[in-house]
């Protein structure tokens, strides 16, 4: 994987808390559908910071999982460059966007992919047995406030409890980002705030930069950032003044 040039960047590099931990600039992504070119992405400038909670919004079809895909190393652009750190993402091969995503991210979609012959102990211990510096897996979920749910199967958790258990999953291995594509989409109103509630601990007690997409624009209100995706583009962004506690939330 490509490193970074330092003639790139003129900002200051011990002046890390300003350095983007994200960077991508005119980002496109074409999916070839037969004869048919479809723009997913058409043109993205994008920084992410150390620690922000970001949410993204925007319709169906805006672009919004292709973005945090390309983000996450599970897709690469058409064109457009995109760093994280030093890596560069964009033109990296399928091993090194592997080694990326196994060092430096978390993921949460919106169906929790648990393994249902394991308990909720195994299902984040199997990360945890490859990852560099994990946490206890029992200690992932007591952050998530599953710790007296140990030993159940998902079929014994709701839907919440499983959701929880495959943040705890996601974080474990103290990734230092967390992105969520409609982490809460399949939940009802109580059960999606203690998900994000979860999601708030962790970027509060490890300082995990977390990115939320979400059709909810009550979410937003929790974020540092709200980032408004509009066929392939960012829109508006938009920054709050005071994030909201994800316990303050319904909808
Ligand atoms: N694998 C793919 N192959 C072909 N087209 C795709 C593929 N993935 C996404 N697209 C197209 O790219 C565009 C953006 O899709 P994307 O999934 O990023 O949207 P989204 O904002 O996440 O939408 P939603 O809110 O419905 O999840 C859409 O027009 C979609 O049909
Ligand atoms: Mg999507």
């Amino acid at each position: 994987m490509e490193q970074r040039t330092p003639d790139r960047d003129t900002r200051d590099p011990r002046d890390s808390a300003a350095a983007p931990v994200f960077h991508a600039s005119g980002l496109t992504k074409i999916y070839r559908m037969g004869e048919v070119d479809v723009p997913a992405l058409r043109g993205v400038d994008l920084d992410l910071y150390r620690g922000e909670f970001v949410v993204m919004l925007g319709p169906s079809g805006s672009g919004k999982s292709t973005l945090l895909n390309i983000l996450g190393g599970l897709d690469v652009p058409t064109s457009g460059e995109v760093w994280y750190c030093d890596h560069r993402l964009d033109g990296a091969d399928e091993d090194a966007l592997t080694l990326f995503r196994r060092e430096h991210v978390g993921f949460v979609f919106q169906f929790y992919n648990l393994i249902p012959s394991l308990t909720a102990l195994e299902n984040v211990a199997l990360v945890t047995e490859i990852a560099r510096a994990p946490m206890a897996p029992e200690d992932a979920l007591a952050q998530v406030g599953l710790g007296e749910r140990l030993h159940h199967f998902p079929t014994q958790l709701s839907g919440g409890e499983q959701q929880r258990v495959a943040i705890a999953r996601a974080i474990a291995k103290r990734p230092d980002v967390l992105l969520c594509d409609e982490p809460t989409g399949a939940l009802d109103s109580i059960t999606g705030v203690r998900v994000l509630q979860a999601l708030e601990t962790v970027n509060r007690e490890l300082g995990t930069t977390t990115v939320v997409i979400t059709h909810n624009a009550d979410i937003a209100r929790m974020a540092d950032r709200v980032l408004h995706l509009a066929d392939g583009r960012i829109a508006r962004e938009q920054r709050n003044e005071t994030r909201v506690s994800a316990g303050e939330l319904s909808w």
